[in-house]
This record gives C-alpha cells, structure tokens and sequence, in this order.
C-alpha cells in the first residue's frame, strides 16, 4: 500500500521534524516503498484527505502532531499509523499530567510544581531546594527550559518558558547521569547515557553540538541496566504507550532512577537516539522503519 510520511507540522519542533521525516522519507524511497512525504501546515485535514494513502508514518513532533490530535483526525478516517494512540500521545505530550499518573502508578519522578502568575515563588524556590528546571508542560528537544537557583530565576524563567505553553512546572533537578531508554514494540533497546558540556541536554547539545557524547554501551552494570529498562517499560505501559517510544531519565548520585519524560514520536534525525539504540541492537534504521510500519494499528 502507499505510505505517507508526515512532517513539518506548526510546534516548534518543525525543524526537527522536518529532518525527522527526511530521514524516514528517503530510507523509505531507497527500500523501493510507495512513498509520499506531506509537510503538515495548519490544514492538515484537507492535507489528508485530498491524497489517497492506506498507512502514516508520524514523524511530527509536539503539539499537533504528537499529542492525540492527528492520531485523532487519522481514526475518523480509518487510517493505520505509527505509535501510540490519542490517549497516550495526548498524556505523554504533557510532562504535568504524565507525572501524576507516574506518581499514582509508584514509579520515581522528582517533585515539581505547576507555576502561575501568582505563585509563592520564594516557597516553592525554597521547596525545590533552590536547584531546579522549569519546563514548558507540552513542548519537546528542551524548547522553552531553564536551570533556576532562586526564585527570581525561578519567576523569569516561568515568564520565558510561558512564551512556549501556558502551562509550566518546575521540576527538583537531579543531579547525576542521563539516560534515555527507547522502547520498539514492547522491548527495550539498550540504554543510552548522554554526556553533555552544557547546563544540561539542551536543544544545541540534542542537534547540533559535536561535544555531546552518546555512551552505547551505557556503563551500567547488566543488573542495573536491566533494571532501568524495566521501569521504562512500565512508565510507557501506564501511559498506554503503544508501538514504539523513547523515555528520558536520570540516575542521581546515589544510583536512584528518575523519570523525566515519555516521548510518544522520538526524533528520527542522524543524532537521534532511537535509530542509535536500534543500530546497537542489530537493527538498521530501514529495518527500524520497517518495523514500526508494520506494527502500526487501525
Ligand atoms: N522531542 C524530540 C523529537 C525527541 O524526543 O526526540
Ligand atoms: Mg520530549
């Protein structure tokens, strides 16, 4: 059947997305597919339903396209696509409410707030032991963020983050090592640790610095690794994660694993960490796609 794949978008990952989709379109081309990629604006139905296709490739990232909505507007045309459905893309996309259903499910996300105008900004400064990162609660490839160390930083930077998303929280930040897990058709691929000369994984380090290091192995001992994995597991399972997904964690310095967020449409760009960690597993990227194109669901 015709394949199309579906990028660019309106968030502030269309950049991304743009390579994303580059990535998928041309290895889709290569293996001799019947192939179309869209570039999805702000019509997407009629984007959709002007062109005959039998199946989706998502590579849209952020609002719009990796939140339930198009997963939405795809069900009502009886199209099958990649990954998660429109509840778990619509939770995932928001790091707030993902936290809620992690901590209702018992498994380890550091303490945050949700910020507003009004907030006691010393207290909840002071409740964040004055080390913390604030996050837009929808947005991707750490758009929006900023480390804070008091609460005049703490209120600029919910004032800075607010220009990405109304909706902003304020997360104790870890101190430690990152990981990040991807997860293809309920396994888990091996981990991944990032190392990065910045504050923190920031969107320059994420795309475009050449410092940023990708440990593959990740330096866990086999025992903790697997340990990980299993909670990246559960933390996309309770989310209703579906097909495929990347979950992004922290390792204190005491060894303690917490969960910072589940993507539901990872990056597919050549720094990109699902097509790294598929590589290390034996799969090339055409079979990563491949793969997911036949997981896809109706
Ligand atoms: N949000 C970016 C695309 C990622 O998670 O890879
Ligand atoms: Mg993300």
């Amino acid at each position: 059947g015709k394949i199309v794949v579906l990028m660019g978008g309106t968030s502030a990952e269309r950049e991304v997305s743009l390579r994303s989709g580059g990535e998928v379109y041309r290895t889709l081309v290569e293996a001799g597919a019947n192939v179309e990629a869209v570039d999805i604006r702000d019509h997407a139905i009629h984007q959709l339903t002007d062109i005959e296709f039998d199946i989706a490739f998502i590579a849209l990232h952020g609002r719009g396209g990796e939140d339930g909505t198009i997963q939405g507007v795809l069900e009502w045309m009886n199209k099958p696509y990649t990954g998660s459905g429109v509840m778990a893309s619509a939770l995932a996309m928001d790091k707030w409410r993902t936290k809620m259903i992690w901590m209702a499910a018992g498994l380890p996300t550091p303490p945050a707030f949700l910020l507003s105008q009004d907030c006691n900004w010393n207290e909840i400064s002071k409740q964040l032991e004055e080390n913390a990162i604030v996050k837009p609660a929808r947005e991707g490839s750490s758009i929006g963020m900023r480390r804070v160390h008091n609460a005049d930083d703490l209120k600029a930077s919910y004032e800075f983050a607010c220009q990405y998303d109304g909706m902003v929280l304020a997360e104790r930040w870890v101190q430690g090592k990152e990981f990040t897990v991807a997860i293809v058709d309920g396994e888990a691929l091996p981990v991944i640790q990032l190392k990065t000369s910045h504050e923190f994984y920031d969107y320059d380090a994420k795309y475009q610095a050449n410092d940023t290091q990708y440990l593959l192995p990740c330096g866990l001992a086999a025992d903790e690794e697997a340990l990980l994995q299993n909670i990246a597991l559960k933390a996309f399972d309770v989310l209703g994660g579906q097909g495929w997904g990347r979950i992004d964690v922290m390792q204190d310095e005491a060894g303690q694993f917490w969960l910072l967020e589940a993507n539901t449409s990872p990056g597919m760009t050549d720094h990109s960490l699902v097509p790294m960690a598929a590589r290390a597993h034996g799969m090339s990227f055409t079979d990563l796609v491949t793969r997911l194109l036949q997981e896809a669901k109706l």
